[in-house]
């Protein structure tokens, strides 16, 4: 007798699947690697580019290197946190003197600045899933889609003004009266992304007081320390917000100050009440670290400490970041002076400006003169290789059409 034909009836897994668009920087990366036009100007991506047009190994980083390769004798395991040493002596850096020695203050290693982030909104969905996390806007794009993944509600706020170029600071204050005790606020420390318009001193201290008044939690992103305006200036707001709030999280990031873009090293910093709540939300940290990836991978951590441990290459890594900064700066300076439409240039920080830009000015940009830059009128101000591309990116937006 035939055996009755047995039909498959679990349905498929991916069958019905529609293909994901790619990340649009991402995308826009590659599509410039595949230009073959002679003198393009890459303005994507967020990467400091030198005078040979490539996003250097600092000078610093490579003798590490060399030590390490030298000196490690094992490969073993770590644990969850990483390399504690390098969380150690990234702790006064980041923090000052002060803060860093209190046990107010707990850090771990995490993949990178994404990596920080991504645990920091683990961490708060975990303890507080009901928590609204409010984020200036325009921001980096992928604020949302990380806060989104935890599962956490998103209200959204203006950061800036593209028009007048600034922050409408009303704005945010508007946002922090609206907001519930306990919500959580995402700042970034310095060099905004994508508009480089970071608050001043003065509004930093209302936000701090306005925070520590209505009982909310800020949660900062800080993946820019040094390519603003120097290691302590940039830190200087969210020192004076850490001075009038129990409670914070800070999602740091080493991969651009150290130029390790993708070694990913990067650390979330807790602060809590006492000693006690932080040991506590360390545990909780590591015991998410450990269901996301296990442990971080250790090289770049491992370098950043050598950098940090040693007085010759701690020098050496300063130096070679304030040249850095110096070029950024002198870009901005040279953009602004060359374009009406780039004066507020001069008064942004870090690596990235907003200009004011029609979409469709950015497509002739690239199809007509080989300039990338990103779809928003993000332009990465530390992507120039030289005063000559930053002199023909001025002349080419000159003769492409209109404002946004
Ligand atoms: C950027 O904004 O260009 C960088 O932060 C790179 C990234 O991962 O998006």
């Amino acid at each position: 007798m035939a055996q009755p034909h047995i039909q498959a009836v679990t349905p498929s897994l991916f069958g019905a699947l529609k293909t994901q668009p790619q990340d649009p920087l991402l995308a826009l990366m590659t599509e410039f690697r595949n230009d073959p036009r002679e003198g393009k100007i890459d303005l994507g991506v967020g990467m400091y580019r030198d005078a040979s047009g490539i996003t250097p190994v600092m000078r610093a980083v490579k003798a590490a290197e060399r030590i390490l390769l030298e000196t490690q004798t094992t490969k073993g395991y770590l644990g969850p946190e990483g390399d504690p040493e390098f969380v150690a002596l990234l702790k006064p850096i980041v923090f000052g003197a002060g803060l860093a020695q209190s046990e107010r203050l707990v850090g771990l290693q995490t993949p990178g600045g994404t990596g920080a982030l991504r645990l920091g909104a683990e961490l708060i969905a975990a303890v507080r899933p009901r928590a609204k996390v409010w984020l200036g806007e325009p921001t980096w794009p992928n604020h949302r889609p990380l806060l989104n993944a935890a599962r956490l509600a998103i209200e959204g706020f203006k950061h800036f003004d593209k028009a007048a170029q600034t922050v409408p600071f009303d704005e945010t204050m508007e946002a922090l009266a609206r907001a519930d005790s306990g919500d959580v606020v995402v700042l970034q420390a310095c060099c905004h992304n994508p508009t480089g318009a970071d608050y001043s001193i003065e509004q930093w201290r209302v936000i701090a007081e306005t925070l520590a008044k209505r009982g909310l939690v800020p949660f900062f992103d800080f993946a820019y320390q040094g390519l603003g305006e120097g290691l302590d200036a940039d830190a200087a707001g969210m020192r004076l917000v850490l001075d009038h709030v129990d409670e914070a999280l800070i999602g740091y990031a080493s991969d651009k100050n150290f130029g390790v873009y993708r070694e990913r090293v990067g650390a979330l910093f807790i602060v809590a009440g006492n000693g006690r709540a932080s040991t506590a939300a360390y545990t909780q940290a590591l015991a998410l670290a450990r269901a996301n990836w296990s442990m971080p991978s250790d090289h770049g951590a491992a370098v950043v400490r050598l950098v940090l441990q040693s007085p010759e290459l701690l020098r050496d890594w300063n130096a070679e970041l304030d040249t850095m900064r110096a070029r950024i700066l002198s870009n901005r300076a040279r953009l602004a002076a060359l374009a009406p439409r780039l004066a507020a240039v001069v008064r942004q920080r870090g690596m990235f400006s907003q200009i004011q830009i029609a979409p469709e000015a950015v497509v002739q940009l690239k199809d007509r003169h080989a300039v990338y830059m990103v779809g928003s009128g993000r332009i990465n101000v530390a992507g120039f290789r030289d005063d000559g591309e930053v002199v023909r990116f001025a002349a080419a937006l000159a003769s492409v059409n209109g404002d946004a």
